[in-house]
C-alpha cells in the first residue's frame, strides 16, 4: 500500500453537524426536522437569489469569469476597498487553506485559541504546521494577553474567530487595540468574521477597522451564514493588496463555481433579506438567552447566530431526547465543552418549539 505523509496519520476528520438526511435515516423520523446544529440561515435562501440562479442555470456549461472581477468589485464596494484586496474561496474555509498554502511551511507554528473553530487545527495538521494552543480566558474569550506571551520567532500566523465559535464571545475595541500594538508586523493575523454580520455591540470592532490598524491582517467573511448560501460554498478574505495577491497565487483557476458567483452577486443586492435575517437572529438570540437563563442554565453571551448553553449533567439526555423529537442541536464534546450544546437561532416558531419541548423534557 502507498504510505501517506507521516503527520496525516494523526488526523481526525472535522466533525460536521448531522445533515437532515442522516438524522432522518438514523432515527426513522419522517416529519419536520428543526435543524439548529450548523448555524445555517433558518429563512431558507433569498427569493431574489433563487430567481437569479434560475435565470443563469442555462450557463453552467461555461466556466465562470476567470478573474471573478464582477463579484470582487461588488464585495469591494460593500467594504469600500479595492477589488484587488478581495480573495474568493469555495467557502471561507478555502481562504483559510490559502493561508497555509501561501504562508506556512512544515515546521512553522501558528497560534489558535483552545478551543476555537476546528478547521485551523485541521489544516495545520494537513500541512504539517505546528499549533500553539492558548486556552480561552475564564469568560471563554480569546486570551489576547496569553497570545502575546506565546509568541516566538516560529509563529507565522494567528487565527482568531471573532465572534468565537462555539461560544459567540467577542472582545472590545480597547482589548484589540492593546493587542494590535504589541503584535509584530511579520505575523499574519487572521480574523475570522464568519458571524460578523450578527455583532450588535458597538464596543466590538469588526472588518475594516482591523485592516486600517494593521497591514499584516486578513479578514474572513462568508456567504454561508447571514446570506443563506452555505450549500453553494462562497466565502472571501479582505487584506492589503500585497497579501491578497499572494493568496491569489495559490488559488486554483475557477475555484468558485458559476452559480455561487451569481448567488453571491444577488445576495449582496438583497438588503431586505439580510436585514430580516439579522433582525430575527438578534431577537431570537435575546429570547433564547433570557428564557434558558430563567430555566436555570448558563447561557454564554453571544454576538453570533448561535448560543452556547451549559446544560450540566443533563446535557446528553437533553440532546438525545430533542434529537428523537426531531430537534437538532450541536454537541460540543469535540471542543471540550462536555456539558454544553450549541443552539443555532432559528425562526421564532422554531425557537418556540425548542422551548416547549425543553419544558416538557425538564418538566418545567
Ligand atoms: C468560525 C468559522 N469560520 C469559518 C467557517 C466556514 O464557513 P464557510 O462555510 O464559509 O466555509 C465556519 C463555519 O461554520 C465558522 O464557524
Amino acid at each position: 500500500m502507498p504510505i501517506p505523509k507521516k503527520y496525516l496519520q494523526r488526523i481526525v476528520p472535522y466533525p460536521p453537524g448531522k445533515s437532515l438526511e442522516e438524522v432522518k435515516k438514523e432515527l426513522g423520523i419522517t416529519g419536520k426536522i428543526i435543524k439548529l446544529n450548523s448555524n445555517e440561515n433558518p429563512l431558507g435562501p433569498s427569493p431574489k437569489v433563487l430567481s437569479a440562479l434560475k435565470e443563469h442555470l442555462s450557463q453552467i456549461n461555461l466556466y465562470p469569469q476567470a478573474s471573478y472581477f464582477t463579484l470582487k468589485e461588488a464585495i469591494a464596494k460593500r467594504w469600500s476597498v479595492f477589488p484587488t484586496q478581495v480573495v474568493l474561496g469555495n467557502g471561507s474555509n478555502e481562504v483559510i487553506e490559502f493561508v497555509f498554502k501561501a504562508y506556512l511551511s512544515e515546521g512553522d507554528e501558528i497560534i489558535v485559541s483552545k478551543p476555537s473553530f476546528l478547521m485551523y487545527e485541521k489544516f495545520a495538521q494537513i500541512y504539517g504546521v505546528s499549533i500553539k494552543e492558548v486556552p480561552l480566558t475564564k469568560e471563554l474569550k480569546h486570551d489576547l494577553k496569553g497570545i502575546i506571551k506565546a509568541l516566538s520567532s516560529k509563529i507565522k500566523a494567528i487565527f482568531l474567530d471573532h465572534p468565537h465559535n462555539p461560544t459567540g464571545s467577542t472582545l472590545s475595541r480597547e482589548e484589540w487595540d492593546e493587542f494590535l500594538e504589541k503584535l509584530e508586523d511579520d505575523v499574519l493575523l487572521v480574523i475570522d468574521e464568519a458571524y460578523g454580520e450578527f455583532i450588535d455591540d458597538p464596543s466590538v470592532p469588526s472588518g475594516l477597522e482591523f485592516l486600517k490598524k494593521r497591514k499584516a491582517a486578513l479578514i474572513l467573511r462568508t456567504f454561508s451564514k447571514a446570506y443563506g448560501l452555505a450549500g453553494l460554498r462562497l466565502g472571501y478574505g479582505i487584506a492589503s493588496e500585497e497579501i491578497a495577491n499572494t493568496l491569489e497565487k495559490v488559488r486554483q483557476p475557477f475555484n468558485v463555481n458559476t452559480l455561487a458567483v451569481i448567488a453571491g452577486l444577488a445576495a449582496l443586492e438583497d438588503g431586505e433579506y439580510l436585514r430580516k435575517t439579522i433582525d430575527l437572529t438578534l431577537q431570537g438570540r435575546k429570547y433564547l438567552t433570557e428564557i434558558l437563563t430563567k430555566f436555570g442554565f448558563r447561557v454564554y453571551p453571544s454576538q453570533a447566530n448561535f448560543i452556547m448553553v451549559d446544560f450540566g449533567e443533563k446535557c446528553d439526555a437533553i440532546y438525545q431526547e430533542l434529537l428523537h423529537r426531531g430537534i437538532l442541536l450541536r454537541p460540543l464534546k469535540a471542543y471540550g465543552f462536555t456539558t454544553c450544546l450549541r443552539i443555532t437561532i432559528g425562526l421564532p416558531e422554531e425557537n418556540e418549539v425548542l422551548i416547549s419541548n425543553l419544558r416538557e423534557i425538564l418538566k418545567l
